[in-house]
């Protein structure tokens, strides 16, 4: 099995204190800053946008995995890219040119994925299996964090995995919502590549050690 990496999410961590945040993320073992983006709109919460982005980008040297939760994601995902983002994902469902969005994000020379919310089906990124990087799977519905994983998104993981070994092109599978240190192992076996974990690591006692658990739940 290839190595499972923790994108731990930043919207679990003290908004005054982002610089540190993206330090102990590195220092815990993280492998990617997760940025959960949101607009209020295609989501009921409001987080940040691009200079954020901008900002932790900055202290960060880990790269930064932008997960879009916005409508029309083509008008923003170049300045997301400019601000630093290294992979940029958003929800086909919120876009009126899913393609067109893609490309733009290739173009600047980036990673690209899709998110499916628990309820969207993967017939819904078929068509771009072409064009992507990563498939973002939410284990939760997707606005806020600290929510329980929805277990029939094992499944999902599953179907997705088949998927994409059937198109032939290396896509990773990243899971996102309510992933804890007891539910990694079965999330792993699934199929996730990456784990975004925000909560679990964030409130942990010792994040290092929930991180370490999760990396090693196989
Ligand atoms: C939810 C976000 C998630 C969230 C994960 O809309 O996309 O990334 O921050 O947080 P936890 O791990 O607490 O569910
Ligand atoms: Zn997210």
């Amino acid at each position: 099995m290839s190595k499972v990496l923790v994108a731990p999410s930043i919207l679990s961590a003290d908004f005054c204190k982002m610089a540190e945040a993206v330090k102990n993320i590195k220092e815990w073992g993280g492998d990617l800053i997760h940025c959960d983006i949101m607009d209020g709109v295609f989501v009921p919460n409001f987080t940040f946008g691009m200079p954020m982005v901008k900002a932790l980008a900055k202290y960060s040297e880990l790269p930064i995995d932008a997960h879009l939760m916005i409508i029309e994601p083509e008008r923003y995902v170049e300045k997301f890219c400019d601000a630093g983002a290294d992979i940029v994902t958003f929800h086909p469902d919120a876009s009126k040119n899913v393609s067109k969005a893609l490309e733009l994000i290739k173009a600047k020379g980036k990673k690209c994925g899709l998110a499916l919310n628990p309820d969207k089906p993967l017939s819904m990124i078929e068509p771009y299996l072409d064009q992507i990087d990563v498939v973002l799977i939410m284990s939760v519905y997707a606005g806020f964090g600290g929510q329980r994983f929805i277990d029939e998104s094992l499944l999902k993981i599953g179907d997705a995995k088949s998927m994409i070994e059937n198109c032939g092109r290396k896509i990773l599978i990243e899971v996102d919502g309510g992933v804890t240190t007891e539910n990694a192992y079965h999330i792993i076996h699934s199929g996730a590549d990456i784990l975004v974990a925000g909560n679990s690591i964030f409130s942990a006692e010792n994040p290092k050690l929930a991180i370490t658990k999760i990396k090693s739940s196989h």
